[in-house]
């Protein structure tokens, strides 16, 4: 890992997402959701009908290609991916995707899958990556790691006001307790409760624990 890597990990609708995207924006890094990554790999498997017994034999013919895109929203260093060479950004919140990525997710082979490019990333790039295992599995070794959560009530009312249909509790239950990159609190991790913080006071948090990391960038936030 020739890049540093910022790990936010937390359960869906924590604030992960925006939290991540504030963060890269302000320290001009490039902003990874790996949530993205197995979005990606759902979609592949609805739109091919795929069976959980052929998904080791079909996600090692896959083609995944990275695309840097240019500033999203103006502010934030982002990429999107292709699956075969078809965009997968607009498919990333169908219902479909939703109800099956927790699913995919529990399978080694494509863990593997994704993890094996999720590292490819830091090779070239300082990264604020957002995920269930980031700080966990992917980068254990990173010194700035980050777990954030709020109450089940206020998640839910998070993902309700975004519009999504999205079995949020189903998803964390899944995640918490399947065998392979459980969604854990990472060893070395700062935890953060986001129920009463508003998203610029998160990013602000998040950004206090950095200082650091301009200064003398292989010193732990702890
Ligand atoms: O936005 P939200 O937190 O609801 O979900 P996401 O980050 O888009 O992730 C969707 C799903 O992908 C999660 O519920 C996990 O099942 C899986 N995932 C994972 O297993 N490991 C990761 N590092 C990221 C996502």
């Amino acid at each position: 890992m020739a890049g540093r890597v910022i790990a936010i990990d937390g359960p869906a609708a924590s604030g992960k997402s925006s939290v991540s995207r504030g963060v890269a924006a302000a320290l001009d890094w490039l902003f990874v959701s790996s949530g993205h990554f197995y979005r990606t790999v759902a979609w592949g498997t609805v739109r091919d009908g795929v069976s959980s017994d052929d998904l080791a034999a079909w996600i090692s013919l896959r083609q995944l290609t990275l695309l840097n895109d240019n500033k999203d929203q103006g502010t934030t260093r982002n990429i999107s991916l292709l699956l075969d060479g078809e965009n997968t950004t607009p498919h990333l919140s169908e219902p479909e995707v939703a109800a099956t990525v927790s699913l995919i997710a529990t399978v080694p082979a494509v863990r593997d899958f994704i993890n094996a490019r999720l590292r490819a990333l830091a090779e070239h790039h300082d990264l604020v990556m957002e995920g269930r295992d980031i700080g966990s599995v992917v980068f254990p070794e990173t010194p700035w790691k980050f777990y954030l959560d709020a109450s089940p009530e206020v998640r839910a009312r998070r993902r309700s006001s975004e519009g999504a249909i999205d079995s949020v509790s189903e998803r964390d239950r899944l995640d918490s307790t399947r065998a392979t990159a459980p969604l854990i609190i990472p060893n070395g991790s700062i935890v953060i409760d986001t129920t009463h913080l508003d998203l610029q006071q998160v990013i602000a948090t998040v950004l206090s624990y950095l200082d650091p990391l301009t200064v003398t960038p292989t010193r732990s936030v702890q």
